[in-house]
């Protein structure tokens, strides 16, 4: 079974992007089948790989009216087990173009179908927001992983997020699950950091992921390079932290199927 995870948080930079693209190049170096879709009209899971000149069918082409199937628009990286499913910024026009269809909920689960089963993992980049995207998304996955930055009122809207997730569960996806809570732009030496981890792991508990991913100006920089932390500074303590982070979520993923496949037989 093909683990799908959101990666979503609804507050603006905190990390979703970064999380997105470094956690699913380690999963790809870990000999993992990984298709990244970014599901973003800010592009900024594509860039990193392509210019957007290099971009002629993207995910709004899949989504939206045309129906571009995911076999046609899915792109290779440098990393042969790694895809991309890009993203573009006519996606912010996909609110307006799904308004009013019954299936827009459904829209991504229903395109990924046909090829769900050529990947070990998929890895959804969203925007900031709940909106029509971010459902499609977590309508589609098995899991969310949530990205908290290490900051005051870090914590703050993760409730409305844990509410979209609850109705979702209700209704349209009840297999989805937490897959965890992974803390970004964490600063060792600062106390808000220090502060804002031990809040964050009272709120979350067992969900919290034992890998911090810190401050790293590394992580910054390789976007602009077409390159993951992996290529671009693999001694970094990104890239290790997202190596690190890759080994639990490949180990719950697993945890997890077992579980499931207890369940379906009971
Ligand atoms: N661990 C880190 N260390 C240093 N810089 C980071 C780290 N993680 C992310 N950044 C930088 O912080 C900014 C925001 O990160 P990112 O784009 O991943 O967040 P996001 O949640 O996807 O944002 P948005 O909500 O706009 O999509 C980017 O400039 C990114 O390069
Ligand atoms: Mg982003």
């Amino acid at each position: 079974m093909t683990a799908i995870i959101t990666v979503a948080n609804q507050k603006g930079g905190v990390g979703k992007t970064t999380t997105a693209i470094n956690l699913s190049a380690a999963l790809a170096q870990r000999g993992k089948r990984t298709l990244l879709i970014d599901l973003d009209p800010q592009a900024n899971s594509t860039i990193a790989f392509y210019n957007s000149g290099e971009i002629a069918t993207s995910m709004f082409d899949v989504l939206s009216e045309s129906r571009a199937t995911m076999a046609s628009v899915v792109k290779p990286t440098k990393d042969q087990m790694l895809f991309l499913g890009p993203g573009r910024l006519a996606l912010a026009k996909l609110e307006q173009v799904l308004a009013g269809q019954f299936d827009a909920p459904y829209r991504l689960k229903d395109a990924l179908a046909p090829i769900v089963k050529e990947y070990d993992y998929m890895v959804l980049d969203t925007p900031p927001s709940l909106g029509i995207l971010t459902v499609n998304a977590l309508v589609a996955s098995t899991h969310l992983l949530v990205p908290i930055q290490a900051a005051y009122f870090a914590i703050e809207g993760t409730d409305d997020l844990l509410e979209t997730y609850e109705r979702i569960r209700a209704r349209p996806n009840p297999g989805l699950k937490v897959l965890g809570v992974v803390i970004t732009l964490f600063d060792k030496r600062t106390n808000i950091s220090r502060d804002t981890h031990g809040q964050i792991r009272t709120v979350f508990g067992e969900v919290l992921f034992k890998t911090k991913i810190s401050k790293n100006v590394r992580l910054e920089e390789s976007p602009a390079y077409k390159e993951t932390i992996l290529t671009f500074a693999p001694k970094s303590p990104g890239a290790v932290e997202y190596k690190k982070l890759a080994g639990e979520v490949i180990q719950r993923v697993e945890e997890d199927r077992v579980t499931r496949h207890a369940e379906d037989a009971a």
